[in-house]
């Protein structure tokens, strides 16, 4: 009962904003708005949006008291644009496809973990910016096998695979390049498409810009951190392997292109965070705003931490939980030097590391959610505290089982896809807990300030 009322709230919080007016909001007029030219935009694809560049006053006001919808001033309108004009169903569309984008962003962090956790990531030898077709026939096939047999992978552990074999690795690694490769696709068509129309604001056609900019970006990572595994090891009985450095830069970099595209997404879909009711559900949401942030900065962290575990294959070692081992403190934790070395490339400092970082992480989590229990909030943040405590605690669990059972394909991805949602409840809650435009601002003062009055 408790889980589908749970999932209702965030089905309710992630829709896109219903922007049009409920009933009694339903005459108020959409305001002509004549932005500044020096605001607006010097690109040409743009113009369409001061052209028509209309907004309802209902997108500030939306939930809030109907005397806040009066009360907003022009100048408040002007100072609170939204990220997307043309009306309700433009900004539907383009949160939609926002929401899409990030998704396909989240699948392509799954499919990149299977892909390690299958083996599959060294098999394709060179790489192309735009991508080509993969071997067509026999012949084909056998060449691209013989570039293989010459890397330091086939040649110091799957020493004698077989072509079938060698085919499901090179189809994994195959998958993960191309489904980057559609995701530019369907970001930039569309991208392209709205712009032209006049829906997208120069502050969201330049946020766009930059996340497709890193997005073709993470392909070049990719390829980076591919090439360091392609390398002969230092050392005889070295296995080839990735720079864990590399690795946590291209999960790092997926991380921060998913947070911009769900936080964009966000934004576009609800322009203004869920109104406060009084002075106390805003001083509250300002209390648990200041925690959450830290909070976040930790799961963060965290995720960092796990892929240095990830890049050093550290979770074949100290299979057992809470002690590492026999012991709590492993032999060799700091026997690097220099030292800070230690918590990037020993075994047993980067998973002493994350453990404790994780360990941290809910405790924290369990913390602000504490601390927000008796507090005044909005039924939305509640929802997203409690999201936020319940996947903390899978993912801490599912790391442990992930250890306990040597990294098994099955749990080794099903702990990275926790790593991303609990990013994502996160994100959502922070989102949740933005501080009120100016604009808004002023509106519900004027709000709380009547209806005082009316009180009195
Ligand atoms: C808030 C809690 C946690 C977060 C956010 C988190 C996040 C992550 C991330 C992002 C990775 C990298 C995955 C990859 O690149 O494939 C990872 C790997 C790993 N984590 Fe965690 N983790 C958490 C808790 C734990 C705990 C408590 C343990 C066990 C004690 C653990 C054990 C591991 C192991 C063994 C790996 C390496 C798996 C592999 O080789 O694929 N994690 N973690």
């Amino acid at each position: 009962m408790k889980g589908r009322s749970l999932l209702r709230g965030l089905a309710r919080y992630v829709a896109p904003a219903r922007t049009s007016a409920p009933r009694a909001r339903q005459s108020a007029p959409f305001i002509p708005f004549a932005p500044p030219p020096n605001v607006w935009v010097s690109l040409a694809p743009f113009r369409a949006v001061k052209s028509n560049g209309y907004i309802n006053p209902t997108i500030l006001t939306r939930k809030f008291s109907s005397t806040a919808v009066a009360g907003v001033p022009l100048a408040a309108v002007k100072e609170a644009v939204p990220l997307v004009v043309a009306g309700d169903a433009a900004q539907k569309k383009v949160a939609r496809w926002l929401f899409g984008c990030s998704g396909w962003v989240f699948s392509m962090v799954v499919l990149g973990g299977v892909t390690r956790l299958t083996r599959s990531g060294l098999s394709m030898t060179d790489w192309k910016f735009a991508g080509g077709l993969p071997p067509l026939n026999a012949e084909e096939w056998k060449a691209e096998f013989a570039k293989y047999q010459n890397s330091p992978e086939y040649r110091r552990i799957n020493n004698g695979m077989g072509l079938e074999d060698f085919k499901f690795i090179y189809w994994m690694e195959y998958a993960h390049r191309m489904w980057g490769r559609g995701l530019g696709l369907v970001f930039a068509g569309p991208f392209a498409y709205y712009v032209a129309k006049g829906y997208i604001t120069r502050p969201l056609g330049l946020r766009l810009s930059a996340l497709m900019a890193m997005g073709a970006g993470q392909g070049l990572v990719g390829w980076w951190m591919v090439k360091s595994g392609l390398e002969e090891p230092k050392t005889e009985y070295a296995q080839p392997r990735v720079s864990p450095y590399r690795l946590a830069a291209h999960l790092t970099s997926a991380f921060v292109i998913y947070s911009g595209l769900f936080w964009t997404a966000l934004s576009v879909a609800m322009p203004e965070p869920p109104s406060a009711a009084n002075q106390l559900m805003l001083d509250a949401s300002r209390r648990i705003r200041k925690l959450a942030l830290p909070v976040a900065g930790l799961v963060g962290l965290t995720a960092i931490s796990g892929a240095f575990v990830a890049g050093n294959d550290a979770g074949h070692a100290y299979n057992t939980f809470p002690k590492m081992g026999d012991t709590w403190i492993p032999e060799g934790l700091l026997e690097m030097k220099p030292v800070i070395r230690n918590f990037f490339e020993n075994t047993a400092t980067v998973q002493m590391d994350h453990r404790i970082l994780a360990i941290t992480t809910l405790s924290s989590v369990g913390g602000l959610w504490l601390a927000a229990r008796r507090l005044p909030l909005n039924p939305a943040v509640k929802t997203l505290l409690d999201a936020t405590l319940g996947m903390a605690a899978l993912q801490v669990t599912l790391g442990i089982s992930t250890l306990l059972m040597y990294v098994p394909v099955s749990l080794g991805s099903a702990h990275q896809a926790g790593a991303l949602t609990l990013f994502t409840v996160v994100l959502a809650l922070l989102h949740t807990l933005r501080r009120p435009s100016p604009a808004s601002l002023r509106a519900l003062n004027s709000s709380f300030t009547m209806g005082s009055k009316q009180v009195l």
